[in-house]
């Protein structure tokens, strides 16, 4: 017999499950042990789906009961399924309490979050008092922890929760409180005593040499010590992926961070999926890949953005440590965070993290076996645009069979696809579905596929954009993924009030066979008076489908976005919409300087002592975009470092018309006066602010005062 492994590993993604099943054997019935182990909440009924596929379930789970890492005789693995739990630091950085660990422990109970698998509390960074006590031990803050960890430890025990802490294989954590190394010995005994169930072992001030033989000791000296205890306490390493922990932290933890740290925004995140998701291979029960904490709540990325995270996080079988502060969480937030559907993709007992099939152009595909035989498979757009992604049932590792149906872990609607796993993906968006052979078509509606796009956007510009009082060309393919025809199918477009929409040739069909597509065209007119901003327009299919006929909707929706040229005559920067902006601290402010947090938080703009009414208060590196549509010949403007700082900061000034640069600063500095900039503009469709840092990004407040553009008008 093959080991259990290398039989699992075949399984997943082979076609032929029973053949291998067969080959493989099964393991024995021993009771799964550690984490509980959780089904979905909508329990998939197991009587409409073919034969093979029930078999292989009931197999492929009893085969998983046979993996290694789990001794002989043994039950227990720790961290069996990916940790789930919170963690203070993204939300509260050091402003750590017992208070926020015994109210967020009170939340997991009454919000319903303990019921959704939540289970650990963890305390990050900023626990404990400067030095250690004079037996050498660690000692909590008594202000932030007056009942101590012990105390803090057994209040959350007390409501069925465990309790997790923080500490630095270095000589001090990252936040400068003492660090473990060289005290691995009596830290994990005090950890022990105190009955912490989890230690986050972070990477600060490490005195490494960098080679992997010297972070493996520095973690395997913390595992030791946490083993010798005879705890069991789940071992989170915490070096960054700074040196491939994939290859050797299973031997040593439950789970190892793959990446930098995370931030609470899109870049982060798609940058995170980006690095994690290929390292499926290394993922198996008591042994996770990492990709940091939740961001879901915090406020930098959008409901569809946070989605996406617990989704891929889900597909990734990640850590679920809820990053976010439950005492204010909206209502889209513990929405998205009790998702019991992805919960239960994660915590599936298989253990194993989807498989990355598709990776292009920022489209994903990923699937993973789940115990009851159905696959989850996820279609991730990172792209700006939305986006049809799909695959064949049988590329994600199901079996042949008649059709398949999918239920859309966001939505929970069912459909039936005839053989390709495909969905039309907004922007930034996952879609999930748990998929399961069925023995007979016909029964559910037809999964379809439904695009929109715009074919003459304005060139340059980042999505779908429109010039006001001008046309363009809107296009819609929607495409039958059932088994069965569709019929009567007509496509419609809703545009907003004012707008104008004519179809360009037919727009409806008599019947659409499986697997078939029908595309059709319009002609819209953008209202005259249509503000600069972005507008939804909505296009609708309706069909009947079934021997019932079955009536059905769907809509595909393109967001545009409409553009203004600026008005005839001297034009101030500071009146017009910027298309799109990027900078380095927070927003960009108008007519002050760059204050570097929440909005409205500059002062007025002054550079060497001279002071503006009005400018953009940006800070290095940035870019603001505008849109001239040819309309401009010239701009004027004094750029230099805002005197609000008076070290460090310095950073250059570039003025593009398009793509050709016009105006450069090179360096200023916060010594330097203003110095006026002016840009030949003739021609351009667009505009582009840009400021580079010096040296470091350090106080690098970039201001553009008094930006006067020459405008011919509309
Ligand atoms: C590092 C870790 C973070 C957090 C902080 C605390 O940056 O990667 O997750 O624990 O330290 O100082």
């Amino acid at each position: 017999m093959k080991s259990s492994r290398s039989c699992l590993n075949w399984l997943s993604w082979s076609m032929a499950v029973a053949a291998v099943l067969a080959a493989c054997g099964t393991g024995p019935d021993a009771e799964l042990a550690g984490e509980p182990v959780r089904a979905a909440d909508t329990p998939v009924d197991r009587s409409e789906l073919a034969p093979e596929a029930a078999t292989a379930a009931d197999r492929t789970a009893s085969d998983a009961e046979d993996r290694d890492h789990r001794a002989p005789g043994t039950a227990d693995i720790l961290a069996r399924t990916p940790p789930m739990g919170f963690n203070d630091w993204n939300a509260f950085g050091c402003d750590v309490s017992e208070q926020l660990i015994k109210e967020t422990a009170d939340l997991f109970i009454s919000s319903g979050l303990k019921d959704a698998g939540y289970q650990f509390v963890n305390i990050d960074d900023c626990w404990a008092l400067r030095e250690r006590g004079p037996d050498g031990r660690l000692v909590p803050d008594p202000q932030k922890f007056p009942s101590g960890i012990a105390g803090t430890a057994a209040y959350v025990h007390g409501l069925g929760l465990k309790l997790g802490i923080y500490a630095d294989a270095g000589t001090a954590t990252c936040a400068g409180y003492p660090g473990s190394l060289g005290h691995e010995q009596i830290d994990a005994q005090t950890f022990a005593e105190w009955q912490v169930d989890y230690l986050k072992y972070d990477n600060c001030n490490n005195n490494s040499d960098g080679t992997r033989a010297d972070f493996i000791n520095r973690y395997s000296a913390m595992g030791n010590a946490l083993r010798a205890t005879g705890r069991p306490i789940v071992y989170s390493i915490c070096e960054w992926g700074q040196v491939e922990p994939w290859e050797w932290a299973s031997e040593i933890g439950q789970l190892w961070r793959t990446t930098g740290d995370i931030q609470d925004n899109w870049a982060s995140l798609s940058s995170i999926i980006g690095q994690n998701a290929p390292l499926f291979w290394a993922a198996k029960p008591g042994a996770w890949n990492d990709p940091d904490m939740l961001e879901i709540g915090n406020g930098g990325m959008t409901i569809t953005e946070y989605e996406t995270h617990f989704a891929m996080w889900s597909m990734m079988a990640a850590p679920l440590l809820i990053g976010t502060d439950l005492r204010k969480a909206s209502a889209d937030t513990l929405r998205i965070l009790s998702n019991t559907e992805l919960i239960a993709v994660d915590q599936d007992r298989l253990g194993v993290q989807a498989q990355v099939l598709y990776n292009l152009a920022g489209k994903m595909v990923l699937a993973r076996p789940l115990a009851d035989g159905d696959r989850a498979v996820a279609l991730y757009n990172s792209t700006a645009v939305p986006a049809t992604i799909g695959i064949r049932a049988v590329q994600a590792g199901l079996p042949v069979a008649d059709a398949y149906r999918l239920k859309n872990l966001w939505t929970g609607e069912l459909h039936e696809a005839a053989s390709m796993l495909s969905a039309t993906v907004p922007p930034h968006a996952t879609v999930v579905y748990r998929v399961a052979p069925l023995q007979r078509a016909g029964k559910l509606s037809p999964a379809t596929t439904f695009g929109a796009d715009l074919v003459n956007p304005v060139a340059g510009a980042v999505g779908p954009a429109v010039v006001a009082g001008q046309q363009a060309s809107l296009t819609a393919t929607f495409a039958n993924l059932g088994a069965g025809s569709l019929r009567s199918l007509a496509l419609s477009v809703q545009v907003p009030p004012g707008w104008t929409v004519a179809a360009q040739g037919a727009t409806s069909a008599r019947t659409l066979a499986s697997g078939g597509s029908f595309g059709a065209g319009w002609t819209v007119g953008v209202s005259p008076d249509a503000t600069s901003g972005t507008y939804d327009l909505t296009v609708t299919a309706t069909y009947l489908w079934g021997r019932n006929a079955t009536r059905a909707t769907a809509t595909s929706t393109v967001t545009v976005q409409v553009l203004t040229p600026p008005p005839a005559g001297l034009v101030s920067l500071t009146s017009i919409p910027q298309v799109s902006v990027t900078n380095g601290w927070g927003p960009v402010e108008i007519n002050t300087s760059n204050g570097e947090q929440p909005a409205g938080d500059g002062v007025p703009i002054t550079i060497g002592g001279q002071v503006y009414a009005q400018g953009l208060g940006a800070h290095a590196p940035s870019e603001i975009v505008f849109y001239l549509g040819g309309r401009c010949s010239a701009l004027t403007v004094d750029v230099g470092i805002d005197d609000e700082k008076t070290a460090n900061g310095s950073a250059s000034f570039r003025i593009y018309a398009d793509s050709q640069l016009v105006a450069d600063s090179g360096t200023r500095t916060v010594t330097d006066p203003a110095l006026t900039l002016t840009a030949n503009l003739s021609g351009a469709t667009w505009l582009h602010l840009v400021t580079d840092p010096g040296p470091t990004t350090n106080s690098d407040h970039t201001d553009w005062a008094e930006p006067i553009l020459t405008c011919a008008g509309r």
